[in-house]
């Protein structure tokens, strides 16, 4: 059982380094975002609430992500593991993912901290293009990533071992760095 949570700015990689991870330690990847895409594109209720803050760079509620990601924590797929990525993105889901964390006899092993400047990250998801992709709806991902998200490394400061990495160079070489950091861990926790 290896459980990893990725914190990070919009474009900064999560998305990239955790297939690598997915694979590597053969653990569930279990992406908000993607999630939210999917209910968008079937059409659902969910999908329809979670588009109007999605293109304006907004958190979708609480309420909604934290009911989603319970249902998904708890498939079969995720007994080796799962690896979070944009998730939790307010205090308000860490402390939910506790609680369901702790019902489910699980813990977390390590969080990776993943970091690059502004200007790195808007060229990426400028050349990417994805429906939220535009200059305005980018610099309000970031805002709210600062404001929201970021402190949620302080909510795990103290409990988990948190990896600090810059995603800078190829995302092979960003990768050798986290695989080092995450080895270490799980080998120790073996
Ligand atoms: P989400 O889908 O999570 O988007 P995000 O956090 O903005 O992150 P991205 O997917 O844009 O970036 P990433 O860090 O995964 O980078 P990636 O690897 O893709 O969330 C979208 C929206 O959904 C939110 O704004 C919110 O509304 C809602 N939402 C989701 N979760 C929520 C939650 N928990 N609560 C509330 N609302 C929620 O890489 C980006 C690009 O850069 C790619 O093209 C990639 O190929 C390239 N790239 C990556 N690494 C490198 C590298 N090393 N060198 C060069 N290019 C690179």
């Amino acid at each position: 059982m290896f459980n990893i949570i990725f914190i990070g700015a919009p474009g900064v990689g999560k998305g990239t380094q955790s297939a690598f991870i997915e694979k590597d330690y053969s653990i569930a990847h279990i992406a908000t975002g993607d999630m939210l895409r999917k209910n968008i594109e079937d059409g659902t209720n969910l999908g329809k609430t979670a588009k109007s803050y999605m293109d304006k760079g907004e958190l979708v509620p609480d309420s909604l992500v934290i009911d989603m990601l319970n249902e998904r924590i708890q498939k079969d797929d995720c007994k080796n593991g799962f690896m979070l990525d944009g998730f939790p993105r307010t205090m308000e889901q860490a402390k939910e993912l506790d609680k369901i964390l702790a019902k489910l006899n699980r813990k977390i092993d390590a969080v990776i901290d993943i970091y690059a400047s502004d200007e790195i990250i808007i060229k990426r998801l400028l050349n990417r293009g994805r429906a939220d992709d535009n200059e305005e709806t980018i610099k309000n991902r970031i805002k709210v990533f600062e404001s929201q998200s970021k402190p949620v490394l302080d909510f795990y400061k103290d409990k988990v071992k948190i990896i600090k990495i810059e995603s800078v160079g190829t995302p092979e070489e960003v990768y050798a760095k986290i695989k080092k950091e995450l080895d270490i861990i799980k080998n120790n926790g073996l």
